[in-house]
């Protein structure tokens, strides 16, 4: 049979997730497999329309479609989203229709499900049977019981692909049918506060509901706020994964990235991202300053920032778009304030809405930057990146530093402490067990009532 392989790893061949796909080559020398990298060619992609069409005429005689990449920052790199994004914009879905399809992805395992959800999503745009891909934490190629799975799970695509299989279908199309946001008149309030805001957009002209939102914020937010639109940025392209700016938390590019991030993004007391979907997600060019922000390592630097998302586009439809938000904001320790869509019939409503973000924020920035607890999203992400920079704490020397000294290498201790060295053998006798589950309710509820009288009077006295 013959696969094509669609490379998002800008770093080619050097590729760990590469390596996976040389593992399986050797291990099934009976089919070809056609490789474009087009993590690396992007440019050229993008630029040269032959060039574009001679892989896309290949994927057309394929017998099976293979997406290999690495996990960025929740999702694939930005080089292979702009392929996905050339593909609907030049209408080539086509190409990809009634094949199988699956994927193959390496990571530190931090939201690689996001990743697989979108291509399976895209897949089934393009018209392919896509089958559940092979998520492979980046080392695992050395295991000999994975090596083994992997094999497996290629013998079952290869099957997928003989049989035609047509697969079961999760992401329905879209549909959009909202105005555009159209305030009516907006007054500028007076920039009382010196609070530094910072919107980080890649808007342009035609985004109306997007720019008009922009204006309702930067006009009822009563201090100056700071329009960064990454498209007119000093900003050379997307992260190569180098990881060069794993030792000091310096990307290589001679560009003004670094310098945004640091001065307009984590200084900020409040950040709005804003943007409009693009497929599934928001667009290659913001994902560019998502996948950049890996210069400065793992460190939870939003702690306390007051975040907005304000999104044109049918975010209710895009769980994964959605949990990406989520998860970001959690991860690092930020308090998502809220998301606005353009989803509204009325747009009074959209203004009330911004009203009440700009309302949300203030109130974090003075009640001690405010961030709500965190859920799932966020405690297993941080449990992820602190396994990870303890492993590789050779590789992140900085991040490993920071971790230490912000006791983030935060494992977990045994509930009754000391006492657990007695309660350990004592469970093993049924009838202590039934006494101490017996006594629990009431031990659990004293524990409590400590701290909820103390903190009542503690609040009254405020
Ligand atoms: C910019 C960047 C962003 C990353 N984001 C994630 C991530 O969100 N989740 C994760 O598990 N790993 C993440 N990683 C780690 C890579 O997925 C991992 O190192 C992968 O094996 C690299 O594969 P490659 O050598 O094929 O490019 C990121 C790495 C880079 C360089």
């Amino acid at each position: 049979m013959k696969f094509v392989v669609l490379n998002g790893s800008p770093r080619e061949t050097n590729s760990f997730t590469y390596q996976y796909l040389r593992y399986i080559e050797t291990n099934f020398p009976m089919h070809d497999f056609i490789v474009h990298h087009i993590g690396r060619k992007i440019k050229k992609i993008e630029n040269d329309q032959e060039y574009f069409d001679s892989i896309l005429k290949i994927i057309k005689g394929a017998d099976g479609v293979i997406w290999l990449y690495p996990v960025y920052i929740q999702l694939i790199p930005s080089q292979l989203k702009r392929f996905i994004e050339l593909v609907f914009e030049r209408k080539k879905q086509s190409s990809f229709k009634g094949k199988n399809a699956t994927s193959i992805s390496t990571s530190g395992k931090f939201y690689d499900h996001l990743a697989h959800y979108y291509i399976q999503a895209i897949s089934e745009d393009f018209g392919m049977n896509y089958s559940r891909g092979y998520s492979a934490e980046m080392m695992e190629l050395m295991k000999k019981d994975e090596r083994i799975r992997l094999r497996k799970f290629f013998m079952q695509f290869v099957n997928n692909c003989e049989n035609k299989t047509e697969t079961a279908k999760y992401y329905s199309p879209f549909v959009f049918d909202y105005p555009i946001y159209k305030p009516t008149k907006i007054n500028d309030n007076p920039k009382t506060k010196n609070y530094k805001v910072t919107i980080l957009t890649d808007t342009t002209e035609t985004d109306v509901s997007l720019n008009n939102m922009i204006n309702t914020f930067v006009k009822l937010m009563p201090c100056e706020v700071t329009v960064v639109n990454i498209n007119e940025a000093d900003i050379k392209g997307g992260c190569l994964g180098c990881l060069k700016c794993a030792p000091e938390n310096i990307c290589f590019y001679p560009d003004g990235y670094m310098e945004i991030f640091k001065q307009q993004v984590i200084a900020a007391n409040a950040l709005v991202y804003a943007f409009k979907t693009q497929d599934r997600y928001f667009s290659s060019q913001m994902k560019i300053h998502f996948d950049r922000a890996f210069f400065n390592g793992h460190r939870p630097v939003f702690t306390g920032q007051q975040q907005a998302y304000f999104v044109s586009g049918p975010l209710r439809q895009m769980p994964i778009l959605r949990e990406a938000i989520e998860g970001m904001s959690e991860v690092g320790r930020a308090n998502l304030v809220g998301i606005v869509t353009d989803e509204y019939a009325d747009s009074k409503i959209i203004t009330n809405l911004i009203q009440n973000i700009i309302d949300g924020m203030l109130w974090g920035i003075e009640h001690d930057k405010y961030a709500g607890p965190k859920t799932f999203l966020g405690v297993g992400g941080h449990k992820v990146f602190r396994d990870l920079i303890h492993t590789y704490q050779i590789v992140f020397p900085q991040d490993y530093s920071y971790y230490k000294k912000e006791k983030l290498f935060d494992w977990p201790k045994i509930f009754f402490g000391q006492f657990s060295f007695i309660l350990k053998p004592l469970m093993r006798f049924s009838s202590f067990r039934k006494r101490f589950f017996a006594m629990s309710g009431k031990y659990q509820t004293r524990l409590f009532d400590k701290v909820i009288k103390k903190e009542v009077s503690n609040l009254q006295d405020q």
